[in-house]
């Protein structure tokens, strides 16, 4: 089969299509003939060798796909040969063929396209995951960073049709305008005083929960966003890993802070959060509530084009690459 394959870590120039074997299929597993692969953020650093795939993953890059059932070992009962399906990975979506264990494997929300399918599962399973995880609850105040990305689009909109209050960070004049079009009650230049807006946009009360992809260089201000009982939950360090927390203002709130790493949890998790996703996430996007988020398509062939894309911050929503 076609993979994409990296010889030597570096940037988008190392990506090239080449022969491989193709994958085998498990007693639990499915294989999965790939019509969509989704890009993401982490993609960009395992090609640059920061982000190693987890033990027992494939090396080849790629969280999400969509595709059709090509084959199914001999412990999947729900899935036959044909049947049409998105896939969270551990990696190895890059491919023409992927292998994944069945409980990552969902049929995608109908209605949508196949294609943009493939760039629904990561986000949807990171963020549902994430609220569930600090209870953010309906009528509570919620600050996304980086609304306009594959993350805060979705994030936006979900949260909105949970009934929560969404206020959001971006980097430009039409991506603020994105943000706001998807829901949000207001959204913030984050080259900006974006903390002093958010406590002029919600009287002082600041945000019940933030999500936050910045890590490091956020931590203080975060913190002092942060509504008494607040939660802040960090899933992306693209500001640093190692930051100063202020305990004494924390406490002082009553706060948390937590992060989480969708990757590397194990099998089960990830099929319960998959289930969960399909249970009530899909009905919000059949309903037409989530639109899936604005895409750009690239053929596998020009992948180093969809990586220069991402790199460069100009992209809206997702990124897919179609074979
Ligand atoms: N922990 C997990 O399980 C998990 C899962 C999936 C993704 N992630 C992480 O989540 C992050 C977002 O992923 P993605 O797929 O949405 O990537 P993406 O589409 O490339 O989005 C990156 C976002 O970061 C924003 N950003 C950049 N600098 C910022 C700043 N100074 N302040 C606020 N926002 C800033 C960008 O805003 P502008 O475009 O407006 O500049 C953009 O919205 C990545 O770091 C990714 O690794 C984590």
């Amino acid at each position: 089969m076609q993979a994409v394959v990296i010889e030597s870590f570096g940037g988008p120039e190392v990506l090239r299509l080449a022969d491989v074997p193709p994958p085998s299929c498990g007693a639990d597993e499915v294989v999965i003939r790939v019509v969509g692969s989704g890009v993401n953020r982490a993609d960009l650093l395992q090609r640059q060798g920061h982000y190693p795939p987890p033990r027992d993953a494939s090396e080849i890059l790629g969280l999400e796909v969509s595709g059709v059932i090509s084959a199914a070992g001999p412990g999947v009962l729900d899935w036959r040969v044909g049947e049409e399906c998105v896939a969270l990975l551990s990696g190895g979506g890059y491919a023409e063929y992927v292998a994944v264990p069945a409980g990552q494997v969902v049929r995608p929300p109908r209605g949508v396209d196949l294609v943009t399918a493939a760039g629904l599962i990561e986000v949807a399973a990171t963020v549902a995951s994430n609220f569930a995880r600090v209870g953010l609850a309906a009528g509570e105040t919620l600050l996304v960073h980086g609304g306009a990305g594959g993350i805060g689009t979705f994030a936006i909109q979900f949260a909105d049709a949970l009934g929560v209050r969404v206020f959001a960070t971006a980097g430009s004049p039409r991506k603020l305008t994105v943000c706001r079009e998807l829901g949000a009650a207001d959204a913030f230049d984050y080259h900006g005083d974006w903390l002093a807006a958010l406590r002029r946009a919600t009287d002082g009360h600041g945000a019940d929960v933030i999500l936050d992809v910045m890590g490091a260089k956020y931590l203080p201000p975060n913190v002092d966003a942060l509504a008494t009982d607040g939660r802040l939950v960090v899933i992306g360090l693209q500001g640093g890993r190692s930051g100063t927390l202020d305990l004494g203002k924390l406490l002082a709130k009553r706060g948390s802070v937590t992060a989480t790493g969708l990757r590397g949890r194990p099998v089960e998790q990830k099929a319960a959060i998959c289930a969960e996703v399909a249970a009530t996430v899909w009905p919000l996007i059949e309903s037409g509530r989530i639109r899936p988020a604005v895409e750009t398509r690239y053929p596998v062939e020009d992948v180093a084009g969809a990586h220069r894309h991402l790199a460069s911050g100009e992209a809206i929503g997702k990124l897919i690459l179609t074979w």
